[in-house]
């Protein structure tokens, strides 16, 4: 039987990878939501809906009832934690009610979350997390749509999961959390500027543990949870299964980009890197690379987020092995691959 799968957050730097993993499974037929829409091919087809608009939710989804499966990854940045519940959890909302009281062969609902389920953002945190932990203090949007989706799930045949990655590594463009794109633009202009690279962030954390996760696994481990029901109504975490320190990585990604590596200098990437406009634009005609805009390269609020984590970052991820899913990645393999698919796509020199 065709699946039929319903990715809300297509453009995201999770969504667009999960869609890329479906459309190569071959027997899923896949509908992307955003706002920006995108091109249909084959097998995926796109739809622009703004989902914080229920009634255009409503107008634009109630046709879905042959969907199968709800992948959820759609996000609204916001500048606090208490902003960010609000359009989160109605955007999850908008788009269940649309679509879940017509979908009559609904079989999983799958929530995407991350580690600030443990309150990583927010300081150190108790390292290995696991799934079992108590949640922190609210707010904390995570857990209100996972809040949202166990109520309504009493009840009914399908099942949902809420999946837990660390920081998501892989190709996307025009995103406010895309840690590669991050590295990969900084290192080019250190090098385009004849300087070594140093590492940006917090003195504690150049030596901290930390993990990551590669985006293809993230995509291969959501279709797995969603499909084998050992794994529903569950949190999972879902990470690479290595463990690393930027003091050891931080040399190897030096060396890809031909740099010398500096000490680290702490230092605010929004605000050192905000007048490199001019450069980057120079860079592109230098170099004849894609004409990407700058702001759809760089994500330097996160990098000061993800390089400010003075204090461990990990979970436990034995859960998800347990329960049958496998695969690891080599973290550093991962960024080598990513950063060489970068400057294949000509996204920088
Ligand atoms: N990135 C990471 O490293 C990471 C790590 C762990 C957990 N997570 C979590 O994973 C989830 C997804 O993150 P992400 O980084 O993939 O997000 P993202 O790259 O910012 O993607 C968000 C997606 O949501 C869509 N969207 C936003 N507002 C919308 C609206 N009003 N209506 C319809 N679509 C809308 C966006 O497309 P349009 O702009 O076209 O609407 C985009 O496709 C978040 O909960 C995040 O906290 C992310």
């Amino acid at each position: 039987m065709t699946k039929k799968a319903v990715v809300v957050g297509a453009n995201g730097i999770i969504g667009g990878n999960l869609i890329a993993h479906l459309a190569e499974l071959g027997d899923w037929e896949i509908v992307g939501l955003s706002r920006r829409g995108g091109k249909t091919a084959g097998k995926v087809s796109h739809i622009a809906v703004d989902l914080l608009d229920a009634a255009d939710a409503r107008d634009k989804l109630t046709h879905l009832a042959d969907a199968t499966h709800i992948f959820y990854a759609a996000y609204q940045d916001r500048p606090s934690w208490a902003e960010l519940v609000p359009p989160n959890l109605a955007m999850l909302v908008n788009t269940v009610n649309a679509i879940e009281p017509v979908a009559t062969g609904l079989q999983h609902i799958s929530l995407m979350q991350g580690y600030k389920v443990y309150g990583a953002h927010l300081g150190p945190f108790k390292t290995p997390a696991r799934e079992t932990d108590a949640n922190h203090m609210p707010p904390e949007f995570n857990i209100d749509q996972q809040d949202f989706l166990e109520a309504l799930q009493k009840g009914k045949s399908w099942t949902w999961s809420a999946l837990r990655p660390s920081v998501v590594v892989g190709f996307a463009l025009g995103n406010p959390m895309n840690l590669a794109s991050v590295i990969a633009v900084y290192a080019s202009m250190s090098k385009e500027l004849g300087i070594p690279l140093r590492f940006p962030g917090k003195v504690g954390a150049y030596d901290s543990l930390l993990e990551m996760t590669d985006a293809g696994l993230l995509a291969r481990a959501t279709v797995f949870i969603a499909t084998n029901p050992q794994c529903g109504n569950q949190a999972f975490n879902i990470n690479n299964g290595d463990l690393f320190r930027w003091s050891e990585m931080w040399p190897k990604i030096a060396k890809f980009f031909d740099l010398e590596v500096a000490p680290p200098l702490q230092m605010s990437l929004a605000t050192i890197m905000a007048d490199k406009d001019p450069l980057w634009n120079r860079m592109i005609e230098t170099h004849g690379i894609a004409h990407t805009p700058y702001r759809d390269v760089s994500s330097w609020a996160f990098g000061d987020a993800v390089f400010g984590w003075d204090y461990d970052f990990f979970a436990d991820g034995t859960r998800l092995r347990r329960a049958g899913f496998h695969e690891y990645i080599d973290t550093e393999e991962m960024f080598m691959r990513v950063f060489a698919d970068l400057r294949a796509r000509k996204i920088i020199p």
